[in-house]
Formats: C-alpha cells, sequence, structure tokens
C-alpha cells in the first residue's frame, strides 16, 4: 500500500499538509474522480457545497481539466514531468486565472495543484496593451525617439521616424551606439556630445538643436529633448529621447530675419531719404533767393548809368579841340559836368547795391555749402559711435532745417544742460532730431506767429540716460493720432509719407533707447523724448 497526501489512510502528519496547503489541492483518479480535496480546493471548487470527495472532477468549475487527464498521465509515463496549464474560467466577465499543474501519484492517480494568477496575468495583458500602444504611438509619430541604456552604452530602441529624419534604417544604430555621432555635421558635433554627456552625469535633460547630414549630403536640422527615465525609488532606469525635425521652422525663421534686415534697412535708408529731403527743401529754398539775387543783378546791369556815362564820354571825345567853348556855349555842353556828377552819384549807388546782392549770393552759397557739408559728415555712419556735445548735434540738426524755420517765422528756444561729452551714435540721433524738429515746424505751420515755437532740450535724466526733448507749441496731437503716429505710414500730411517717426522709433531702439510722444490734446502742442543710454566719453576723475 502506498501512503498518498490526502488518502484517509495517509500518515496524520502528511494528511494535515496537505490540508492545510494555501492553495487548493486534490487527488483524482484517471477517470477524472475527485478522490479527496483539501478545504482549500473545496472553497475555490464549490463554495458553501457538500463535499465533492467521490464527484467527477466535470461538476466542478473545473470541469475542462478532465479532458486533460489522460494528457497529463501520457506526459508522466514518459518523462515523469509536471504538466503545467493555464487556465481561465468565466471569461470575460469575473474572469479567473488558474494555474494548473498535474503530476503523477502512484497507482495512476494525479495530484493537481491549483494556483489564481488573477493578477498576475491582469498585470500582463496590461503590460502587453501598453506595449502595443506604445508601438503605435512610436511607429506613427513624425518625430522619432529613443530608449538608451543608463550608461547610454546601449541602444535600446530607436522609432521608425529615425530614417525618415536621417536617412538611414533605424537598425544601424542598434549594436553601433556611437553611430549617430557620425551623422552629426562636424561643425556641431563637438557641443552635442558634450551636453549628451553631461546627461548621464549632472543633468537630468537635455534640449539642444544641431545638425545632421544624410547620406544623400542633406544637411537638416534636428532639435533633441533627451531626460532620464527613473523609477519610483528615483534609481535610474534609461535615457530616452524625443527628435523633431526642425528644418523647415528654422529655414523659416532665416527667411523672416532675413525681411527683418530688409525692413531694417529700408527704414534706416527711409529716415535718411527724410534727411534728404529736408537738405534738398532747404537748399532748394536758398537757390530760390540765389536766382532772385542774381536776376537783380542782372537786371541793375541792363539799366546801369554806365551807359550814360559812355555816351557823354563820346561827346568829350568829339569836341576835344574846343573843349572850352563846348563846355561854355554849347547847350548840350553845358549841360555835361551836372549831368556827370549825377552820373557818378547814381554809380556809386549801384555798387553798393550790387555788392550787397552778391553778398547775399556769396552767404547763400556758404549756406548750401554749410548744409550738404553738415549732412555729408552724417551720411552713411549709421552705428558708428563717436564722442560727442549733445548740443553741437542739436545746432546741426538746427541748420539742416535751418532756412525752413527761418521762412515759416519759428522761434527755437535752446536749452542744453551739462551733459558730459559721450559716446554718441551721432548719425542716428541726427536723423532723429531732424526729423522731430521738420515735424514740429509742421505743426507750426498753421499757428499764429507769435506762437510759432520750438524748444529743444537737453540734460542728464534720472538713471543716467541722455535725454533730449522737442517741443512745440503747434497743433497738437488727439489721442486717436498718438496710438498710431510711430506705425509705418501713417500721415495727416498732403505730402507726406509717415516714415519719419516710424524710421526714428526704429533708429532709438537700435541705440538702446527710447523714442515717446506727449500731447495734451489738439491745439496743446506735443513734445517728443528720445532717451539713449549716456556712455561719457571721458571717465570722471
Ligand atoms: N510735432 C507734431 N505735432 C503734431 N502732430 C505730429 C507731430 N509730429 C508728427 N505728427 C503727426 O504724425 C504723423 C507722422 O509723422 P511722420 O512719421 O514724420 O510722417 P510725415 O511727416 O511724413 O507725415 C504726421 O503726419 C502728423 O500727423
Ligand atoms: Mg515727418
Amino acid at each position: 500500500m502506498h501512503s498518498l497526501p490526502g488518502e484517509p489512510t495517509a500518515p496524520l502528519e502528511t494528511r494535515s499538509v496537505f490540508q492545510t496547503l494555501p492553495d487548493p489541492a486534490f487527488r483524482l483518479d484517471r477517470r477524472g474522480t475527485i478522490l479527496d480535496l483539501n478545504a482549500a480546493a473545496q472553497a475555490e471548487l464549490q463554495p458553501g457545497g457538500a463535499s465533492l470527495i467521490g464527484r467527477p472532477i466535470q461538476d466542478t468549475r473545473l470541469k475542462d481539466i478532465a479532458q486533460q487527464v489522460p494528457a497529463a498521465l501520457e506526459r508522466i509515463a514518459s518523462d515523469g514531468a509536471t504538466l503545467t496549464i493555464e487556465y481561465c474560467v468565466d471569461p470575460p466577465a469575473t474572469q479567473t486565472h488558474y494555474e494548473v499543474r498535474l503530476s503523477a501519484l502512484p497507482a495512476q492517480e494525479i495530484l493537481v495543484l491549483i494556483r489564481d494568477i488573477t493578477a498576475r496575468k491582469l498585470a500582463e495583458y496590461a503590460l502587453r496593451e501598453s506595449d502595443a500602444q506604445f508601438r503605435v504611438i512610436s511607429e506613427n509619430i513624425t518625430d522619432a525617439f529613443w530608449i538608451r541604456s543608463p550608461d547610454m552604452r546601449e541602444v535600446r530602441y530607436v522609432s521608425p521616424a529615425f530614417q525618415r529624419i536621417w536617412g538611414r534604417p533605424a537598425k544601424t544604430l542598434y549594436g553601433a551606439p556611437h553611430k549617430w555621432v557620425e551623422f552629426i555635421v562636424p561643425e556641431d558635433r563637438e557641443h552635442v556630445v558634450r551636453t549628451f554627456s553631461a546627461l548621464t552625469t549632472v543633468a537630468r535633460s537635455l534640449d539642444v538643436e544641431y545638425r545632421i547630414e544624410r547620406p544623400d549630403g542633406e544637411r537638416r536640422w534636428v532639435r533633441v529633448r533627451g531626460f532620464q527615465v527613473r523609477d519610483a525609488e528615483d534609481k535610474l532606469i534609461c535615457h530616452a529621447g524625443i527628435v523633431t525635425d526642425t528644418t523647415e521652422r528654422k529655414l523659416a525663421h532665416a527667411e523672416l530675419d532675413a525681411t527683418h534686415k530688409q525692413l531694417m534697412e529700408a527704414s534706416r535708408r527711409a529716415g535718411m531719404a527724410e534727411i534728404a529731403t529736408n537738405v534738398l527743401h532747404n537748399v532748394g529754398n536758398i537757390l530760390n533767393s540765389v536766382t532772385v539775387s542774381a536776376g537783380l543783378a542782372r537786371s541793375a546791369l541792363g539799366t546801369s548809368q554806365a551807359q550814360g556815362l559812355r555816351r557823354a564820354v563820346q561827346m568829350l571825345d568829339e569836341h576835344a579841340g574846343d573843349l572850352g567853348s563846348f563846355l561854355t556855349q554849347d547847350d548840350k555842353g553845358r549841360m555835361l559836368p551836372g549831368y556827370l556828377s549825377d552820373i557818378s552819384k547814381a554809380l556809386l549807388q549801384e555798387q553798393q547795391e550790387m555788392s550787397e546782392e552778391l553778398e547775399h549770393l556769396t552767404r547763400s552759397i556758404d549756406h548750401i555749402r554749410e548744409v550738404v557739408t553738415t549732412q555729408q559728415s552724417y551720411a552713411g555712419k549709421a552705428g558708428l559711435v563717436a564722442p560727442a556735445r549733445i548740443g553741437d548735434l542739436v545746432e546741426d540738426a538746427l541748420r539742416i532745417n535751418g532756412d525752413a524755420l527761418e521762412r515759416d517765422g519759428v522761434t527755437v528756444i535752446r536749452e542744453i544742460g551739462a551733459v558730459p561729452r559721450a559716446r554718441l551714435d551721432r548719425s542716428r540721433i541726427l536723423q532723429i532730431l531732424v526729423n522731430l524738429i521738420g515735424n514740429a515746424r509742421e505743426a507750426l505751420q498753421e499757428m499764429p506767429p507769435e506762437s510759432r515755437r520750438v524748444t529743444v532740450s537737453a540734460e542728464v535724466a534720472d538713471g543716467g540716460r541722455l535725454r533730449i526733448c522737442v517741443k512745440d507749441e503747434g497743433e497738437g496731437i488727439s489721442e486717436d493720432v498718438r496710438t498710431r503716429i510711430f506705425a509705418h505710414g501713417f500721415t495727416t500730411r498732403k505730402h507726406g509719407h509717415g516714415f519719419g517717426l516710424h524710421s526714428c522709433v526704429q533708429a532709438a531702439g537700435e541705440m538702446g533707447g527710447s523714442l515717446t510722444v506727449r500731447s495734451d490734446g489738439p491745439g496743446k502742442g506735443a513734445t517728443f523724448i528720445l532717451e539713449v543710454p549716456l556712455d561719457p566719453a571721458e571717465p570722471k576723475a
């Protein structure tokens, strides 16, 4: 006789072990009849029911096990091995997964051990599902991504998008963890490698943009965001990275930059053109007065008393032989001395007038030369910073506007405070001042002569900046106009372009400064305030 675990005849200890096994266990004969079972099995197979001893296994929840019995017996007979099967009951609602182990007992009996593996199974399913999701994502997103071992030496995963960006199959990277460096353009290589090595040491994440070269020689920009992946205990599990192809964006940016530069240049030219317009305007006015002076001189010459003198001299010539009797007895001859005296007086006066006209002409020509020279000393030098006195710059700006201001009867008031000689962008400041003074003059045109005043002031403002104000008592600015006044192309003037103020704010910004406007409203004048950093030319002693 043999002693079997659950058999009533088995030794007491063996039976009690069998009974107290936490996992359900029972004994079957070769036809699938339950010979014995422990409490756990009774609870699992027929909770609260009558004892299953002597009942066929087909009557229980595990009825399918009956079909496994012949196979198990065959296996056991051939190699004595245990047959393990996994088994799911009541799918799909209250799914319970069992692991059922059938092992041989003597006399063709089978010991069945059951373990509930539902929790493990569900975890497995969840994992498989998330794995499937991961695959769907990684295969479909346009960004590429990779996973590397904690020491970065091993490439664990590279998504298919790698091929699209790099033009090489993702498998090039598996087993060749350093290969990716070769695909970086040489100029960017060092920087990128340094950034990546920080990820394994000090940095928890990285964000780097660099260029790669495809097999066909095409270069593309990529942005890589890499990060460490850590578990709940903060242990480093792996590194992962997401790669975005930023080539199109880069190109668009470059184009934007180029367009921006062109716009700036156009605006700078517009600003210079505004000065040129002022210069031409001034020179044109001066030329007008030159023409008038020259015309006056010419007509004066045409009607000159010199003609009369010539006729008198001719008469004297004709009477050279009897000059005495001609002057005393001839009617014409007797009038000659008086006539000569009148002519000489008129000639003197004529000479005086002519020399005044000539002086005016010379002055006008000098004035033209001055304006042109001033303009030339600034032209094309934007960005050149040189020591200068703000007072001199103000004078130059006034000179360029000079004639027009004078003609419109504008009084200019200068309030130049104690400002040290400073390193200034002369060209840009002049451009701004000429524009502001020109605008002030235009704003004064409709005003009564006694209020045609412009005040130009310069001082060191709080915070050590240089503040230059151009204030007029002209037509003023409404709130509506004020908000649009610096916009490119905004003008209310019949012959305006609306480029002036726009180019001025731009120039102010380029100097690290600002240009603002204040006005109490229509009819109340306006003040334009230019502020630029003050960088004294000589350090204070
Ligand atoms: N000092 C000022 N007082 C009143 N309005 C002004 C003054 N300066 C500028 N403006 C307004 O701002 C507009 C834009 O000036 P600006 O950019 O120089 O262009 P433009 O002189 O060609 O009109 C002017 O048309 C005018 O309406
Ligand atoms: Mg203007």
